[in-house]
């Protein structure tokens, strides 16, 4: 049952549209379309309804996170590469006002030290990471509990 204020706009950054081609063993070798499906199941037993945006471009990214308050209520993002130098991105993320969960597919913490640097520091309610797929079920149910969502 979909209840108001339960719309999360799920966001992939740089090099996600090819990533089924992208190292196996960190980021599971599914395709994107394979990953939001997944997604927008975890969603849909949480209540919770999904859009979802990828590009490649920095600027397409921050124009999206500028109309995201009137699309979603809440945001998932991934910008990968992104994440670890954008303070362009974090600005749009910060402009948007909405509470925010960042995921991660591989353990950034345990890769090379540039990775543990996130722009998106202090302005999302958790980082979650490592966790592949299931990361994105992680960020959902903090959201859904921030926007108090019940499927029943
Ligand atoms: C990533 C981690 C980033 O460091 C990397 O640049 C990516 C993917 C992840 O999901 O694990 O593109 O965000």
């Amino acid at each position: 049952m979909s209840s108001a204020h339960n719309r999360v706009a799920v966001l992939h950054g740089v090099n996600f549209d090819v990533l089924e081609r992208r190292d196996q063993a960190l980021y599971g070798g599914h395709s994107l379309s394979e990953l939001e499906r997944q997604i927008s199941d975890f969603a849909s037993e949480r209540g919770l309804e999904t859009i979802f945006f990828q590009t490649n471009s920095e600027g397409e990214f921050a124009e999206y996170l500028h109309r995201a308050p009137e699309l979603a209520d809440a945001i998932v993002i991934n910008a990968g590469a992104w994440t670890h130098y954008s303070r362009a991105i974090a600005d749009a993320l910060e402009l948007t006002g909405l509470p925010a969960v960042e995921v991660h597919l591989s353990d950034v913490e345990s890769r090379q030290d540039w990775r543990r640097v996130s722009v998106f520091d202090g302005l999302v309610l958790a980082k979650i990471s490592g966790k592949g797929a299931d990361g994105y079920g992680e960020a959902l149910d903090a959201l859904a509990r921030r926007l108090s969502v019940s499927d029943g």
